[in-house]
């Protein structure tokens, strides 16, 4: 189901040269969301990887992990919780901060979000250089969650996001 999910994924995936700054190429995936056949094959392959994990819980990275987060949430029975940027959540957080290429990034999550032993996956768009995903995980670990692995459509091996997610599975449906 991955494979066939890697094919339908690569002919809706759009790159954008010099987004969001020159020498970037960035991978748009509004043309997958715009195409219903297309983004079920996508949603069913990750819900599937779920299913296999028995997780019961999906974490969304926001804000295109949100996207694909609540189908597959919805589609498995589990439960969805978002991962946010800082200052977005009400209620009380627990809150990460990590390195990007120039200054920091912060990620918080309601305190709350989940109960002990859940098995969460992770789900987003892109797993590139691995600071977004290495901050979420720690603090889904930081509630008591047994994060089970790491979903992403797309993985930029050549920024080595593995190297900051360590013994965290990651399961890409196309790397590049
Ligand atoms: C992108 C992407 C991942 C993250 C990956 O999000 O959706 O969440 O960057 O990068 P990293 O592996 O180098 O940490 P972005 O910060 O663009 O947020 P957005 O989805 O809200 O636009």
């Amino acid at each position: 189901a991955l494979g066939a999910a890697a094919e339908v994924l690569a002919a809706h995936v759009r790159d954008v040269q010099d987004f969001p700054k020159p020498g970037v190429v960035f991978k748009d995936i509004t043309p997958l969301l715009s195409t219903p056949a297309a983004f079920g094959v996508v949603i069913g392959a990750l819900a599937d990887l779920a299913r296999d994990l028995s997780v019961t819980t999906i974490a969304g990275i926001e804000a295109r992990g949100f996207l694909l987060a609540a189908p597959v949430a919805d589609r498995i029975g589990a439960g969805l919780v978002p991962v946010r940027k800082a200052g977005k959540l009400p209620g009380a957080t627990r809150r990460e901060t990590y390195d990007l290429e120039y200054g920091t990034a912060t990620l918080e999550i309601h305190q709350d979000a989940v109960a002990a032993g859940e098995r969460v996956l992770l789900v987003d768009d892109v797993l590139a250089t691995g600071g977004t995903a290495a901050a979420a995980h720690n603090l889904l670990r930081g509630c008591g969650a047994d994060v089970v692995g790491l979903a992403v459509l797309m993985e930029l091996s050549f920024l080595a996001g593995r190297d900051r997610t360590g013994a965290l599975p990651v399961t890409s449906i196309m790397t590049l």
